[in-house]
C-alpha cells in the first residue's frame, strides 16, 4: 500500500475497494445526531491549497475535522508562495511542524509527486493541474456504485474538455480498474492529442456516441487552462454541437458533473437543476471518501468500534 495518494492508480483495484468499503463505514458516522468520532485524534493535517477549490478544500477539512483531526488549511493567496516561494521550499517549512498529511492542490502537473519526494507527511493530491484528482475519483466511484449497485459492465461517457481535465484521467482510469467501460466524447481540440492509447479508452468526435452510455460524465470547460485564444470558436456553438441538455440523453441515462458547473456551455441549466443529476450527490459523498482517504492513510486497519465511536463514546 502507497504512503501517499498521488494518482489513483496507486490504490490499485483491491485499493479502491477498501477505500469504497471504509466510505459505507463512514456514511454511518454521518447518520448519527454527533457526527464526529475520535480515529484521528492527535494528527495533524494540513490542506495546501494553491489554486481555487470551494468543494475539495471544505470537505478535506470537514473531514479531518470530523475525524478528529486538528487541521490547518493554507490558501494560496494568503501564503509565502505569492512572495515568490517555491513549492518545495514551501513543503520542506510545512515538514518542520511535523503534519501527518499534506493535501495539496496545485496549478502544475506533478507538483503532488514533487510534495511527495520531498515531504516526511503522507501526500494527499488534491488536484494537480491537467494531470490527476484522484480524491474526485473515488466520490466518482462511490456515487456510481450507490446509482448502479455495480461498475463493471456500466457504460460511461466523459463528454468535453478531456484535454485539459484531471477529473477525466482520474476517474476514467478508476472506472476501468474496476470493469467500466470508458470513452471519450468532444470535439477534436479538446481531445488529447496523444491519442486513445494514452488515454486507454476510445474517443469520439461524435456526439451521439454517447447514446448507449448508462452515464454521461459531463466535463467543465477548464477556461483557465486553455489561453485566450481558446479551443473551440465560441461557447455557443461549443453548446450547441456538444452542451448536455435533456433533449440529448436518453432514456435513463444518469449525469454527473464534478462541479463547478458552467451552466448553459457544457450543460443546460435545466439539467443542472434536475434532481436526477448527481451533481449534489457526488459534492455529498466527497466529504465522506475523504474521510476514509484520510482514515486510510493514517490508521491503515480495520476501525474498531471504539474507533469509529459510538454516540455515547463520542459525547463523553
Ligand atoms: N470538483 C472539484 O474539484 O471542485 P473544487 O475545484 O471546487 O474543489
Amino acid at each position: 500500500m502507497s504512503r501517499h495518494l498521488v494518482s489513483i492508480r496507486d490504490l490499485g483495484g483491491d485499493g479502491l475497494e477498501r477505500v469504497l468499503d471504509r466510505t459505507d463505514q463512514f456514511a454511518e458516522v454521518m447518520d448519527r445526531e454527533i457526527k464526529k468520532v475520535p480515529s484521528l485524534r492527535g494528527r495533524v493535517v494540513v490542506n495546501l491549497f494553491l489554486e481555487p477549490s470551494t468543494r475539495t478544500s471544505t470537505s478535506f477539512e470537514i473531514a479531518g475535522k470530523r475525524l478528529s483531526a486538528d487541521v490547518v488549511t493554507v490558501r494560496g493567496s494568503s501564503s509565502s508562495v505569492e512572495k515568490g516561494e517555491s513549492l518545495r521550499d514551501t513543503i520542506l517549512t510545512l515538514d518542520t511542524y511535523a503534519p501527518d498529511v499534506i493535501v495539496i492542490r496545485h496549478k502544475a502537473a506533478g507538483a503532488a509527486a514533487l510534495a511527495a519526494r520531498v515531504s516526511r507527511a503522507a501526500i494527499v493530491n488534491a488536484g494537480d493541474g491537467t494531470n490527476e484528482h484522484p480524491t474526485q475519483a473515488l466520490l466518482d466511484l462511490y456515487t456510481v456504485r450507490q446509482i448502479f449497485e455495480r461498475v463493471s459492465g456500466l457504460q460511461v461517457a466523459f463528454v468535453g474538455d478531456v484535454q485539459h481535465s484531471r477529473v477525466a484521467r482520474s476517474s476514467m482510469a478508476a472506472l476501468q480498474m474496476l470493469g467500466a467501460d470508458v470513452m471519450a466524447v468532444g470535439p477534436p481540440t479538446l481531445l488529447p492529442v496523444e491519442g486513445e492509447d494514452a488515454l486507454g479508452a476510445e474517443m469520439s468526435a461524435d456526439i451521439a456516441d454517447i447514446e448507449d452510455a448508462d452515464l454521461v460524465y459531463v466535463l467543465r470547460m477548464q477556461h483557465e487552462r486553455q489561453g485566450p485564444g481558446g479551443y473551440v470558436p465560441s461557447l455557443r456553438e461549443y453548446a450547441r454541437e456538444y452542451g448536455i441538455n435533456h433533449s440529448r440523453l436518453a432514456p435513463g441515462q444518469r449525469v454527473m458533473h464534478a462541479g463547478p458547473v458552467n451552466r448553459g456551455v457544457e450543460i443546460s441549466d435545466a439539467l443542472v437543476d434536475d434532481p436526477e443529476t448527481l451533481v449534489l450527490q457526488q459534492a455529498a459523498n466527497g466529504q465522506l471518501v475523504r474521510m476514509a482517504v484520510l482514515y486510510d492513510l493514517l490508521a491503515a486497519k480495520e476501525p474498531t468500534a471504539e474507533e469509529l465511536g459510538t454516540r455515547e463514546a463520542v459525547a463523553t
